[in-house]
């Protein structure tokens, strides 16, 4: 008679059964974001600077007979786990370009907020194809998982390489920025709903033809020189994002959290990606902490959380 296995003893390998991989998979933000035009395939040209923050969401890939995702932590509930969610959408792509099955047990943990403009979804996409990449022993290079992350979404290649990096084309395209062993002090304000990433796109396509002059961030250079220069004033002047104005256009009180800025002391204060978590950059981790009580005290968002960057991509821990 076989007797019924504890837990421990299901986590243990099986024969022939790849060991379960744990993947941990940071959040970004968008240092410098100019949006280009529209182009025919519907993204827009970008040049960005992507950071790779400390907030982190986990991935577990189990070996199994079919494909499943499980979920808990933030938005558990609200996220579909079928075939939309870009995690599933990952595994499968891996597998079709490794021509294998795409058999796994999924499981993620999220920390990062859902349509928070800090590329949540992209986050656990890339951390899917690095967990499944390593259950699986497919033995891809890393420049052919890049390919494949940027089938997924246009900031998926970054948060499998993370760091600070520059983004071009509609994003997938990255290069490492030579930035010297620095660390940033950052507080991330978090609002009670998302915001839609073609919405906000459709919004700046909207002013912009209706001649409604926001200002375009020029070249990265500035901002470059600054992480260079490792002082958190001069960077503090050169933080822009194009998509700032179109997402305080359709969340107006995002201002207020913007505003909030100066009262909390902060060096800047800045949207992330596409909204609506707002970013502020702090001198060191006691400013952090000291931005981040005040923010949370003001009741300008719904929580906060102080982080620093950048750190590694997605990666097997
Ligand atoms: O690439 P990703 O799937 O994350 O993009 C989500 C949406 O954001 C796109 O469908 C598009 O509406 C918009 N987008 C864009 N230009 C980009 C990146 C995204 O218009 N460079």
């Amino acid at each position: 008679m076989t007797e019924p296995l504890d837990e421990a003893e299901r986590e243990r390998p099986r024969l022939g059964r790849a060991a379960p991989v744990r993947v941990r998979v940071p959040a970004k933000i968008n240092l410098h974001l100019r949006v280009g035009d529209l182009r025919p395939d519907g993204f827009h040209e970008l040049s960005t600077v992507y950071h790779a923050v400390s907030l982190y969401d986990e991935i577990t890939a189990r070996s199994g007979d079919t494909l499943t995702l499980t979920m808990e932590g933030e938005g558990a509930g609200h996220l579909p786990l079928d075939e939309s969610n870009l995690a599933i959408r990952a595994a499968r792509l891996l597998a079709e370009h490794t021509g294998r099955p795409p058999y796994a047990r999924l499981h993620l943990r999220k920390n990062i907020p859902i349509a928070g403009g800090l590329a949540g979804g992209s986050a656990d996409a890339a951390a899917a194809l690095v967990a499944c990449d390593a259950l699986w022993n497919t033995g891809l290079t890393r420049d052919h998982l890049a390919d494949i992350a940027a089938e997924i979404g246009s900031d998926v290649p970054f948060l499998v390489l993370g760091g600070t990096a520059l983004g071009t084309g509609r994003g997938e395209r990255v290069s490492p920025v030579l930035a010297p062993g620095h660390t940033w002090h950052w507080v991330l304000a978090f609002a009670d709903d998302g915001l839609s990433t073609p919405e906000v796109y459709a919004e700046i396509d909207r002013r912009r033809a209706n001649g409604i002059a926001d200002a375009v961030a020029g070249e990265a250079d500035m901002l470059l020189a600054a992480l260079r220069q490792r002082d958190p004033e001069i960077l503090a002047a050169t933080l822009v994002n194009d998509l700032q104005a179109p997402a305080l256009a359709l969340r107006p009180e995002l201002m207020r959290t913007l505003m909030a800025a100066d009262d909390v002391d902060a060096l800047a204060g800045v949207i992330s990606g596409s909204g609506p978590t707002c970013v502020f950059l702090a001198a060191d981790s006691r400013h952090a902490a000291a931005i981040a009580a005040s923010l949370e005290r003001s009741g300008v968002c719904r929580s906060t959380a102080t982080v620093t960057g950048p750190v590694a991509g997605a990666r097997v821990v």
